[in-house]
């Protein structure tokens, strides 16, 4: 049934599932090292705006991205773009040959909206935007390396956003419209598909804050944005399941982010408070999808419709879905994609009556890190590996322990091929994430390192490097070189086990 250059093991054993579990033999071997299973996959992730660049050629059309850096750089840390960004769209070859040296089994990117659908509507495709996708899939078919394949990831065509982008109803039908190009375009290639990535970030930072389209509503576009992002998914996962499933085969989901939220004391006040943070923060789009209830997490419908009742609206700043979107949603997904970099302490917060309306403030808490917390170049990104095995086991018993890919883990630090603490941290994440699977029974399948080059750090522009390979972005070529978290990655996708001497990639240097 699969088209005959579907990969066999990589692909297979990512996502069916069937392997996954150990047997005892395989237990006492992993006892004596940290090995995850065979069935178990190791990835590398980018998105199209991040590394791409060919921002205005072959007939792409402008995305919010475009349109934010070019009309406010001064929006971006460095006052970048990402015009050139890695310059992939020219480097197919040279981009899966490092996904070669590194050994892994699957590869997530993202496809352009803008890219596809010039417009926006799918009434015209690209067909060079088509030709390049067609030839990375392919080439990574060629050395059987898995597509994982990320619809929207934030790069929105700028012509919807002047409808009001996501904040309007029929950017749901829209969204179907260009997933039903993807389907019958890449379909036949492609068997991992994600909807979104993030919609709590680009509803929120979007939205609610100051990435693109930086509308700064939060409180009301941000909720606005969701819906349709959850209305959204759930029409293209019925669309895929009725039309496309057994034509084609494959596997659906979304990837949502979760930073793991402990409370800040052992006070019945903060344990609730935290609580009430990972409903807002993840259960906004896991509750509707993922929950054997569906719909939006009954804290934050009471929450937001209180504060909107006192605040003299006459209606609830939070949307309602119809009862018919309620069960379209409810389980719209055959597996979870989870992204998580840190964690952060959470306490109640100041009941301030009357300030302005905002998702901070309908939530009632405040989130914050620790000092002493290892710090990375992200401001926001603390080293805590623990925070990992405790979000993992609150999924599995939320959300009846869903079928999980980690689909992002990374972190960024300054420039320098000798990255041993890039090799502490992926180190560390991972023991976490095995006791999670081999002692608490966590359902994941695979593990993505985010990413696999230096790039476009949204409104950090290049000032935070994830890669594990290094970009030079003086050179005229945008070079690429390994650094030494890419020898130790190429060591763990290949054997499936975590190096007992760590010797070999944590030498001081600089
Ligand atoms: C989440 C996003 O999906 C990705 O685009 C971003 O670069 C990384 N996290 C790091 O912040």
């Amino acid at each position: 049934m699969w088209p005959s250059f579907v990969p066999g093991i990589s692909s297979c054993s990512l996502l069916l599932g069937s392997s996954y579990r150990v047997n005892s033999y395989q237990r006492n071997v992993l006892d004596s090292q940290v090995c995850f299973s065979n069935g178990f996959s190791f990835g590398v992730a980018t998105a199209s705006y991040q590394i791409e660049g060919a921002w205005n050629v072959s007939g792409k059309g402008e995305s919010i991205w475009d349109r934010l850096t070019h009309a406010h750089p001064e929006m971006i840390l460095d006052h970048q773009n990402g015009d050139v960004a890695d310059g992939s769209y020219y480097k197919v070859k040279e981009d899966v040959a490092l996904m070669v040296e590194l050994g892994v089994s699957f590869y997530r990117f993202s496809v352009s909206w803008p890219r596809i659908l010039p417009n926006g509507l799918s009434n015209y495709v690209n067909e060079d935007g088509v030709r390049y996708y067609k030839e990375l899939i392919a080439e990574l078919h060629r050395n059987n390396i898995t597509p994982v394949v990320t619809m929207y990831h934030w790069d929105l065509p700028q012509c919807l956003q002047e409808l009001g982008g996501w904040t309007n109803p029929i950017m749901a039908d829209y969204f179907v419209d260009y997933a039903r190009v993807l389907l019958d375009t890449f379909g036949d290639e492609v068997r991992i598909w994600l909807t979104f990535n993030e919609p709590y970030s680009f509803c929120e930072d979007g939205y609610g804050g100051l990435d693109a389209p930086a509308a700064n509503s939060s409180g009301f576009e941000d909720y606005m944005c969701g819906h349709n992002v959850l209305r959204a998914h759930g029409m293209v996962y019925r669309m895929f399941d009725n039309e496309y499933r057994e034509k084609i085969g494959g596997h659906m989901g979304i990837t949502l982010d979760f930073a793991w939220l402990e409370p800040a004391t052992t006070s019945v006040e903060d344990q609730q408070a935290a609580e009430t943070a990972r409903q807002f923060y993840f259960g906004w789009f896991a509750h509707p999808i993922f929950s054997e209830s569906g719909d939006y997490p009954p804290i934050m419908r009471s929450l937001i419709d209180e504060n909107s009742k006192r605040q003299g609206f006459h209606r609830s700043r939070l949307p309602y879905f119809t009862s018919e979107e309620v069960e379209m949603i409810r389980g719209s997904y055959d597996f979870l994609g989870l992204n998580h970099y840190t964690t952060y302490l959470v306490k109640r917060g100041s009941q301030r009556l009357n300030v302005q309306p905002s998702f901070k403030e309908d939530m009632n808490a405040v989130r914050f890190q620790r000092d002493d917390w290892p710090k990375t170049n992200s401001t926001w990104l603390k080293v805590v590996p623990w925070g990992f095995r405790k979000l993992l086991n609150w999924v599995r018993l939320n959300y009846r322990n869903p079928k999980t890919l980690i689909t992002e883990n990374g972190v960024a630090y300054p420039r320098g091929l000798r990255d041993t603490k890039r090799v502490k941290f992926i180190d560390s994440y991972l023991r976490s994430l095995h006791t999670a699977i081999y002692q608490d029974g966590c359902f994941v399948i695979g593990y993505t390192y985010w990413s696999l080059l230096d790039n476009f750090e949204w409104t950090r522009g290049y000032t935070e490097r994830f890669g594990l390979y290094e970009v030079d972005y003086q050179s005229p070529d945008l070079t690429r070189t390994a650094k030494l978290s890419a020898k130790y990655f190429t060591n763990v996708a290949k054997t499936g086990c975590l190096p007992n001497n760590f010797a070999d990639y944590t030498y001081d240097t600089d």
